[in-house]
Order: structure tokens, then C-alpha cells, then sequence
């Protein structure tokens, strides 16, 4: 949406730099007291990949320390120096402390940049960081690093944007896993959430099909949920293309993988995408539908209708009032689930006791698989007692099961069906051999057939089902389907060639911060930032 200015700020970046042609000389990957870094200097991790040193982002005439993937810096006043105390210092031209790791040793202290870009601060021989980089993320999630909450020591990290592509003090926007619910990576601007991810389904985030085109043959996730931590990062597979994910000062998620052949990034996945993916943009037991007119992205999910006599647009309501003791479920085909700050989960049960739970609890709304990584209906319990929101279609999307008054739930399927859904992969039905072998059998087989349908029906679809689907669940919707088409990841990457974003990249390099500590110092002139530059990859 942003993609005008973000260019053209992009470009001044650039250009900026293409001015200024690099001029720092690169040290080791380490150092320690008595070895100052000034600001015509650079470390560069022993790999290569990263380099740190001093930059200007963009028309900015600020000073800013940063890592990157190559060095283009010009001098000023800005040092960077091991103090006795074993802290890492950075000193603006009067000698004043813009900023300290505040790390302490009585032992002398090194500082290492690593080969993932990760800047270390440790006793020279040892492998326990007494400060890293790592653990104050700014806009950039690289490879190995990780976000979430440490639920002893109270520590939190996520993304902050920049406050503009030449600005990296702090921006509008967060990117912070929630861990309340299931674990969901929100956008926040201020205290509203404007994107989500959808909750993790134990392979990916529900919302975010298009990692499952990348996602085998470059990267794993790593998600930790136990007593003690909520954490998720990604590992680039060994001899994968480098990747990371911004969150940029419009508030856009992107991740980027380099792309060797071009000497390019490439943007893999922009979010939001679409209308429909902006936060809690139908309101509550609404469905949003990106296919349809201008005006009807919104719609009620089964067993719920516009409230009358007015018809507030979004406004949902149940059509018949559930009776606890009696009714049933029926599923919501395709879609990324609801928000799940205030759901219960339950790992550890099966489907089918999340079921039996659900229908014996008068609060409950809605069910769904907490975990769908074994494939099969799922694993685990999500279970919704107060609102629906957010939810949308997804390509690949889950099931949601909606709790439902008798006579809102899906009519049994009549007898005379019209000829059977032709048999998709992960939905194969023998019937053709059948058939064909003993002729006489039709009747028989089609009746038998019909049973087995009911049963499937009854039963959780294959959560990665891409054939053609049932219109069960909705009330405006009759052909369900993929609602982020697979052609808009090829759109995706013409238009990020649009963008000459890429190019840019490629040629000079423009600035992602990497902030340690961003809030210590608003008024100083100097931050770390972490920033990238396609050359050296
Ligand atoms: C490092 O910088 C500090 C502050 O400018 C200065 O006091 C110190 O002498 C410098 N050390 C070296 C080895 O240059
Ligand atoms: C960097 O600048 C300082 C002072 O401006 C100078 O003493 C030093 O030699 C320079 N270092 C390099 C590597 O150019
Ligand atoms: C370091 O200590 C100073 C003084 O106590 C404090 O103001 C600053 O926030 C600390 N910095 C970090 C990175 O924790
Ligand atoms: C129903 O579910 C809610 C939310 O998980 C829970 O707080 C409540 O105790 C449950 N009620 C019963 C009767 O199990
Ligand atoms: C979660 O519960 C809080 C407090 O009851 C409420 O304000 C909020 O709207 C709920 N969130 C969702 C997404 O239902
Ligand atoms: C979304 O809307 C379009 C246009 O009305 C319709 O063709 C499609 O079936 C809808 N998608 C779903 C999943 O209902």
C-alpha cells in the first residue's frame, strides 16, 4: 500500500550511500579494551556475512551503529570502546556515553561479531555472552534469533519499526508474539492491533500459507512453549539462501530471502496482504472473504445473521438461541482461526475429547485442533468462550467447529447426491474400482458410499486439503476456496521487482536497524542498528 514511498525512501537510502562510497577499513571480528572502534573503522564477522561499524540511513545526516552485510561508512566523531568495567561503550564526538551495554567483568571483556551477525560481548575464551545483540532485536529477525518472553526472568523481546526508512529511532509499530492464547505474532500500532499471523498450528503461523513454499528447503522453526519460555525463531537450513523478516515503519511484515542468481532480495511474504487481513476488520462471528465485491468482504458465519431492524453492517448475532443441553457443531471450513487471546488450550487431548468437552461446557463457542503437524484431523484443543474475531479464508486454512442450536446445523446430506466430488489426493475414495470391477454392486457401492460420506462428514477434514470442499458452514458462501491464491505469491514477486527494491539491495545496500537498546538514548545521536546489503552474501 506503502510501496511508492517505501521505494522512493528506499532509493534516497541508496543513493545516499552510493555518494558516500565506503571508506572504513575493516578490522578482525573482535575486540577488546585498548582497540577502539572509530567511526572510520568496521568489524567484520570472521564468515564475511556482517560487518559493523558507523552509517547514516537515508538523508539522515545522524550517525547510527549498525550491522550489515557489507561496509559502506563514512567517518565522523562516533567511537565505540570496552570500558574497565567490561561494558561496551559508545561515545559521540565530546566523549559523552550515548549508550553502554552495561555488561560487567572484572576479568578483561571481548566483543565479537559472529558470523550469524550476532554481536557478542564475553570473557575472552568463553562461551557465555555477557551481552549479546541478539537479545535486543529492533526491526530484523535474523536467522537464530528469537522473540517472545521469558516467563521467569520477565524478559520480552520483539520487533520495533523504525520511525521512518531514514529514522531508526523507535517507530509507530510492534511485532510481538502473544503467548496468551496460542502462540500468535501480532502487529500492534500503539495499544491496537492492526495484523496478525495467525496462531501457530505446530508447522507455521495459520494465517501465513505462503511459508509452505519455502519454508521445507530453507528454514525450521523454532518454537519453544513451556513453563518457563514463549519463544519462536527460525534456522536457516545449512547451505540455504539467507532470510529474514522486517517489520517496517508502515507496519508491514515482509520476509526476504536472498536470491543468488539475481544478487537480489526477493520478498518471499508481504503482510498484510490484503482488506482482509487488517485486524478485526468484520467484527465478531464474521467471516472475511478477500474474493468477494467491494462491499461484502463481511459476512455472518453460520448460525449467525445481521442484526435487525437496523442491519448494522459486521454486526453478527446468533439467529436461534443455543440450548446448552441440545445442538451440536458444525465446521468452518478453510480459514485462519479466530484471535485466541482469551481461548483455553489443552495439548494434550485428542480432537475428539476437545469435541466432548466443548458440548458439555455451556460457555463454549467454538473448538478447533491446536496442533495439525501429525497430520489427520489434529491434535490438541483451542476452545473459544467469548468472541470470534478476525477470522478470514486462507488458502490451507484449519477447521473451525462452531457450536450450533439444532436447527442451525448443516442438513444431513440428502440422499440423491449429485455424482460424488472427484477424489483428491488427501481425500482418495476407492470408488472406481469398485464400480467398474462388479457392475452389479453399483447400487450397493453408491449407498455404502453415501454412508461413508455422512461419516467424513462428521469427521475433522485433512487440515491441508486443497480439493475442491463442501459449502458446509456458511451462510453466504456456496464454492468454497482458496482465498490467497497461489498466483499471488508470483504477483508478489513481479511486483517486489516493481518495487526495484530488490535492485537496490543488490547494488548498495539500505538500512534495517539493529537497536540494542533504542530507548536508552532518544536524544543521543548515535544507535545500533542493524542493516543489510545484498553484495557480500
Ligand atoms: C579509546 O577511546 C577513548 C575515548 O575516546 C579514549 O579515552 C581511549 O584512549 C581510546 N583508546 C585507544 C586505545 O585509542
Ligand atoms: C581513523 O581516524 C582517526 C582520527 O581521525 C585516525 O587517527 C586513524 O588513523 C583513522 N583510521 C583509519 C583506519 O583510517
Ligand atoms: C545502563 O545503566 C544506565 C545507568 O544505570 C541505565 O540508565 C541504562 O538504561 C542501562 N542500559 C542498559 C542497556 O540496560
Ligand atoms: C467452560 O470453559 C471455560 C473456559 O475454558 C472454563 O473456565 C469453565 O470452567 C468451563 N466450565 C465447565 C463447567 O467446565
Ligand atoms: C479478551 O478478553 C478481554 C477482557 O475480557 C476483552 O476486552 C477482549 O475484547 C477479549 N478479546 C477477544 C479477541 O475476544
Ligand atoms: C468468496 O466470494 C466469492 C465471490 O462472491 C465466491 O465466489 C467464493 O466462493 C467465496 N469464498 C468462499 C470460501 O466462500
Amino acid at each position: 500500500m506503502e510501496t511508492t514511498t517505501c521505494s522512493h525512501l528506499l532509493g534516497l537510502v541508496v543513493i545516499s550511500f552510493i555518494l558516500v562510497p565506503p571508506r572504513a577499513c575493516g578490522v578482525a571480528d573482535t575486540f577488546s579494551k585498548g582497540r577502539n572502534i572509530t567511526d572510520n573503522e568496521t568489524i567484520v564477522s570472521a564468515n564475511g556475512a556482517f560487518t559493523m561499524g558507523f552509517f547514516s540511513p537515508g538523508v539522515s545526516t545522524k550517525r547510527y551503529l549498525g550491522i550489515w552485510f557489507t561496509s559502506p561508512i563514512n567517518d565522523n566523531s562516533g567511537v565505540l570502546m570496552v570500558s574497565d568495567t567490561g561494558s561496551l561503550l559508545l561515545l559521540d564526538g565530546s566523549g559523552r556515553i550515548a549508550w553502554s551495554s552495561n555488561s560487567s567483568s572484572t576479568s578483561p571483556v571481548e566483543a565479537t561479531l559472529l558470523g550469524i551477525g550476532n554481536l557478542v560481548v564475553r570473557n575472552p575464551g568463553s562461551t557465555t555472552a555477557l551481552w549479546h545483540s541478539f537479545a535486543h532485536p529492533s526491526n530484523v529477525m535474523l536467522s537464530g534469533m528469537k522473540v517472545g518472553k521469558d516467563f521467569s526472568s520477565g524478559d520480552e523481546w520483539y520487533l520495533t519499526s523504525w520511525r521512518s526508512a531514514a529514522d531508526p529511532s523507535p517507530g509507530a509499530f510492534r511485532r510481538v508474539l502473544d503467548t496468551s492464547g496460542r502462540p500468535d505474532n501480532i502487529v500492534w500500532q500503539g495499544s491496537v492491533k492492526t495484523f496478525r499471523s495467525g496462531p501457530w498450528d505446530g508447522v507455521r503461523f495459520g494465517g501465513i500459507p505462503e511459508v509452505l513454499a519455502y519454508q521445507q528447503g530453507l528454514l525450521e522453526y523454532q518454537m519453544v512453549i513451556s513453563p518457563r519460555e514463549g519463544t519462536y525463531g527460525h534456522n536457516v537450513k545449512p547451505g540455504a539462501a539467507a532470510t529474514y523478516v522486517v517489520l517496517t515503519d508502515t507496519g508491514e511484515v515482509r520476509r526476504l530471502v536472498w536470491d543468488a542468481s539475481s544478487r537480489a532480495w526477493q520478498t518471499t511474504y508481504l503482510g498484510p496482504r490484503d482488506v482482509c487481513d487488517a485486524y478485526g476488520k468484520c467484527g465478531a462471528f464474521n467471516l472475511c472473504n478477500v474474493s468477494a465485491a467491494a462491499a461484502a468482504f463481511c459476512g455472518c458465519i453460520r448460525g449467525f445473521g445481521l442484526t435487525s431492524p437496523s442491519r448494522i453492517a459486521g454486526r453478527c448475532q446468533r439467529n436461534v438461541a443455543l440450548n446448552c443441553a441440545a445442538g451440536g457443531v458444525g465446521p468452518v471450513s478453510g480459514v485462519k482461526l479466530p484471535d485466541t487471546p482469551n481461548v483455553s488450550v489443552d495439548t494434550g487431548i485428542t480432537v475428539e475429547e476437545c469435541r466432548a468437552r466443548c458440548l458439555a461446557n455451556c460457555s463454549c463457542l467454538a473448538y478447533a485442533a491446536a496442533d495439525i503437524s501429525a497430520g489427520g484431523d489434529g491434535r490438541g484443543c483451542i476452545m473459544w468462550t467469548d468472541h470470534l474475531l478476525d477470522m478470514r479464508y486462507v488458502d490451507r486454512g484449519q477447521d473451525l467447529y462452531l457450536r450450533l442450536a439444532e436447527s442451525e446445523l448443516p442438513p444431513p446430506p440428502p440422499l440423491a447426491l449429485p455424482p460424488p466430488p472427484p477424489p483428491s489426493r488427501s481425500r482418495a475414495f476407492p470408488t472406481g474400482p469398485f464400480i467398474g470391477a462388479v457392475g452389479s454392486l453399483v447400487g450397493i457401492l453408491l449407498v455404502a458410499f453415501l454412508v461413508l460420506v455422512v461419516i467424513r462428514r462428521c469427521r475433522r477434514r485433512r487440515p491441508s486439503n486443497t480439493g475442491p470442499t463442501t459449502p458446509d458452514g456458511f451462510i453466504q458462501h456456496t464454492t468454497p476456496a482458496p482465498t490467497v491464491p497461489s498466483s499471488e505469491l508470483s504477483s508478489l514477486k513481479k511486483a517486489t521487482g516493481d518495487f526495484s527494491e530488490s535492485n537496490i539491495i543488490g547494488r548498495g545496500g539500505f538500512g534495517i536497524v539493529y537497536e540494542p537498546s533504542m530507548k536508552l538514548f532518544h536524544s543521543s545521536e548515535v544507535r545500533v542498528a542493524f542493516f543489510q546489503d545484498g553484495g557480500s552474501i
